[in-house]
């Protein structure tokens, strides 16, 4: 089925072949159409340009979208929605004013995600995250990467990534699967690391290879955590499975993590609250993309990642939300965007260049989303009646989105 979209006030993130990201000053250039059409078949994009340019056509449908803006679906590249419950008690011990490591070391944290989610079915456990993930998509989320890492078993980390993947198969959003045993040290390991390093390599490892449940593998590379030798250790191991690194490093404090990320030829290295000028220095002119999460630093309350700092030393940056129960329980990438600007002095076109096409990059989708592309999915927001782009931003903690187009269907 042919459908047509006319008299786009504006059609963003337009380019005739896909490129593989944006870096540096050039993510301020945002390609857009003004007076636009965009023709789909089924789910992918086929043709678009200005409405003076439009061929004769015979669409099955067609939709006049006068005076509304429609731009790709965002990808975001970094949560964690696959969990059990909430930690709301948390949130208010943090008013009262615990920090979320004192949380943590009262077995808190992660630990009490864990608990949780070892106790509650798959189908439970589906079933909450099923609802997570409907709650994005209507906020225009089109690609989403998902971690397991609230298992901490193999029982419990094999439950989370079954959930991954069954979520993809029963949704149309794209979803990629990441495999992050190594995101807490669980009560049964308290003073045995190495012991749980070993198990989670040799056991969990090959049982998530064998289901072909993850693309990539991330490690929580942090003091109290997991140092750099742990994750290295970890990275080589998932790297004779095939899984590539996309790694949590510079959260709380820099210690080597992004250059472990670069040295394992990492797709991205996310969080980069703390980052020291060798950590910019060490991502210049690789493959590793960048990511802020600045959904999680409004949260918690701790330093935004350093955006103007490496997008002006010549880097590219994604945003993602990192939706979690801890850290970032919202996976609203409207207000990621709006924050990325008002806190982080992205102008709104690197923002959303961050959001969308390096956010594809980030989980190895550049060629089938992240820009209105010919050939690519149609998969992407139409705006209600707003004056320009940059009312995305501007209307934080609002969104300006009527609907959202997921392989070429409304949700
Ligand atoms: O990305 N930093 C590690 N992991 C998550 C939060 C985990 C949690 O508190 O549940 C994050 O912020
Ligand atoms: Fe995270």
């Amino acid at each position: 089925m042919i459908t047509l979209f006319t008299h786009i006030k504006e059609l963003i993130q337009v380019e005739n072949s896909p490129k593989k990201m944006v870096v540096g000053k050039a993510m301020k250039q945002l390609p857009t159409i003004k007076n636009a059409y965009l023709l789909i078949e089924d789910a992918t994009i086929i043709d678009f340009g200005e409405m003076t340019n439009l061929p004769p056509q015979k669409p099955d449908h067609c939709i006049n979208l006068e005076g509304q803006i429609v731009l790709p679906t965002w990808c975001d590249s970094h949560t964690h929605i696959v969990f059990a419950g909430n930690r709301v008690q948390e949130f208010t011990d943090r008013i009262h004013g615990l920090t979320y490591k004192e949380i943590a070391e009262r077995g808190g944290g992660i630990l009490n995600s864990a608990k949780k989610l070892q106790q509650i079915s798959e189908e439970e456990l589906y079933q909450q995250s099923a609802q997570r993930l409907e709650e994005i998509m209507q906020l225009g989320t089109g690609a989403v990467e998902i971690k397991s890492g609230y298992g901490l078993t193999k029982e419990a980390e094999v439950k989370m990534l079954r959930v991954i993947k069954k979520l993809n198969k029963n949704y149309p959003i794209t979803i990629k699967a990441t495999f992050l045993a190594a995101h807490a040290l669980p009560l049964a390991y308290k003073n045995d690391k190495k012991g749980y390093l070993n198990m989670v390599i040799q056991e969990i490892l090959p049982a998530v290879a064998e289901e072909n449940l993850a693309e990539f593998v991330d490690v929580f590379c942090e003091k109290g955590y997991f140092s750099v030798e742990d994750t290295e250790l970890l990275l080589a191991a998932a790297k004779k499975y095939g899984l590539k690194p996309k790694i949590h490093v510079n959260q709380f404090h820099a210690i080597g993590g992004v250059q472990s990320g670069v040295k394992f030829k990492a797709l991205s290295v996310d969080h980069l609250e703390e980052m020291r000028i060798k950590d910019i220095e060490s991502l210049k002119n690789t493959q590793t993309m960048p990511v802020a999460l600045p959904s999680c630093s409004y949260f918690l309350g701790i330093p935004y990642t350093p955006a103007r700092e490496m997008i002006d030393a010549g880097l590219p940056l994604a945003l993602a939300s990192d939706y979690n129960p801890g850290s970032t329980p919202s996976g609203n990438m409207n207000f990621v965007v709006s924050t990325a600007c008002i806190k982080m002095k992205m102008t709104p076109e690197e923002a959303i260049n961050a959001a969308t096409i390096n956010g594809a990059y980030a989980m190895n989708l550049e060629t089938s989303l992240g820009s209105i592309c010919k050939g690519k999915k149609a998969n992407f927001i139409v705006t209600k009646q707003i004056p320009s782009f940059e009312f995305i931003p501007y209307s934080f903690g609002n969104h300006q989105i009527e609907s959202v187009y997921i392989e070429g269907k409304p949700i």
